[in-house]
């Protein structure tokens, strides 16, 4: 038996879909864990792209038990939206989908007002209502999967949540106030299509712990982004890290086996926030153009910058990585040179342990050490003795530095782009 965690260790988009796609021909069951449709992984297989925001990376593998756990928020119009659009594509859902009725729920008015906190917090989030819906459940308002199946309660809370949020919708924001009636038939109807899906996840999960079959946790979001080890407030509203699968997904911290930590070999972050890495200049906007860096959800560019060791050690700590994925390894091809930021300097202090505060991470200067980059092309490449040498060193230096092994190498979009170092299950 195995339990394998693939977590962002950046600002997401580290590519966890493609390699949990990857990585699911051997796994049993495939578990989402937190986030919610802030999330898009995206898995590329025979040139055919699927973006997936609330469904597990591994629905597109035959037969795999796929779980929405319950730390994970479901917008259910998302989510049929998700199921019907894999079904017009001949992905079998109905026997392969599971979701926890203890799963919270995002409402209208959750992304209602969430649209007018941005107005004046400019966090930069993708107005999918994650936060309010996550504000809800941490104080006791929020809608469950199950409320939905028992109408009275259902209607009860929606009339009881309405009334502060029209409140503060009409008065406080002159913006339209809306109908819990409507919103009541509306998640009914809702009720009834998801109903055949819904159950006890945690004891599914923990019974294919016991029978010895092999689990992989999917992380959305990624370190940086965790609401208590990210860059508060520039951060999204769910325990991203490791820990997030125990309270996420109802497992023992004793159950997990092996933690990978995806990065990609360079840095992006979508949404406002510090990024000491970041590049501003041509650099910046030829490896955005390269690596295709517009966000799966919004569409909104990517920030861009070199690869982060001080953020990157910390998350090795912070979520107990046994080892690494090094995705979009290609998108560097043809750089001259490489940085790799080793230290942070502010105010004559040099930062080898990533800041907690703010106003460090926002003026710090990167201190850089220098590679060489190479010239030959590496989409596609599958096998590690076949890189570049300057790649290979690249790969070495990032294994020496966070003294964890590389375990597999992203080079292109597609599931075959692949550099599988060790067996994970
Ligand atoms: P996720 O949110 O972590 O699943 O990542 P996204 O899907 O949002 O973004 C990663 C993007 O990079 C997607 O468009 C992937 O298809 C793409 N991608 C993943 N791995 C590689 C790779 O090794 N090389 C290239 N060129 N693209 C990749
Ligand atoms: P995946 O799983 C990248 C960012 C938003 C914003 C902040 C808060 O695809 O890696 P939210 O809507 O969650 O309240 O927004 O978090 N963000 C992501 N950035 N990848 C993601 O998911 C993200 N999910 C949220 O851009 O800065
Ligand atoms: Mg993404």
């Amino acid at each position: 038996m195995s339990t394998l965690v693939v977590v962002g260790i950046q600002w997401g988009d580290e590519g966890k879909g493609k390699l949990v796609d990857f990585l699911s021909h051997k796994a049993h069951m495939i578990v989402r864990f937190q986030g919610g449709n802030n999330a898009g992984h995206t898995i590329v297989i025979d040139g055919n792209k699927y973006i997936l925001h609330l469904i597990p990376s591994g629905i597109l593998n035959k037969g795999k038990k796929c779980i929405i756990g319950n730390g994970v928020v479901i917008d259910p119009a998302v989510l049929l939206l998700e199921i019907n659009n894999l079904k017009k594509r001949g992905v079998n859902i109905d026997e392969n989908l599971f979701i926890s009725k203890t799963a919270h729920l995002i409402m209208p008015y959750h992304i209602a007002i969430e649209k007018e906190y941005e107005k004046s917090k400019n966090i930069g989030t993708t107005g999918r209502g994650i936060g309010p819906a996550y504000t809800d459940k941490i104080s006791r308002n929020g809608i469950r999967v199950i409320d939905l199946f028992y109408p009275e309660i259902l209607l009860s809370k929606i009339n009881s949540n309405l009334f502060t949020i029209n409140f503060l919708l009409k008065n406080l924001y002159k913006a339209e106030p809306l109908n819990a009636e409507d919103i009541y038939k509306l998640y009914l109807n809702y009720a009834k299509e998801i109903s055949a899906y819904v159950t006890d996840t945690d004891i599914m999960i923990n019974e294919a712990i016991e029978s010895n079959e092999d689990i992989l946790f999917e992380g959305a979001q990624g370190t940086l982004l965790d609401i208590d080890h990210g860059t508060y407030p520039f951060v999204t509203s769910s325990n991203t890290i490791t820990g997030g699968v125990c309270t996420g997904a109802g497992v023992s911290p004793l159950k997990i086996n092996k933690i990978l930590g995806v990065a990609k070999a360079y840095t992006t972050r979508v949404g406002e926030g510090p990024f000491p890495t970041e590049i501003k200049d041509s650099i910046g906007e030829c490896i955005r153009q390269r690596g295709g860096e517009y966000g799966s959800t919004t569409g909104r560019p990517r920030r861009c910058g070199w690869l982060d060791m001080v953020a990157l050690k910390y998350a090795v700590r912070v979520n107990g990585l046994t080892g690494l994925a090094i995705t979009k390894l290609d998108v560097l091809d043809g750089l001259d040179k490489i940085k790799i930021c080793v230290g942070y300097k502010y105010n004559n202090t040099v930062y080898h342990n990533f800041p907690k505060e703010l106003e460090v991470l926002q003026n710090c200067e990167p201190i850089y050490d220098e590679l060489h980059g190479w010239t030959e092309n590496t989409v596609g490449i599958q096998d590690f003795d076949k890189l570049p040498i300057n790649a290979k060193v690249y790969i070495k230096e990032i294994e020496n530095m966070l003294q964890r092994k590389v375990q597999i190498i992203s080079t292109g979009q597609g599931r075959g782009d692949t550099i599988l170092m060790d067996e994970l299950f």
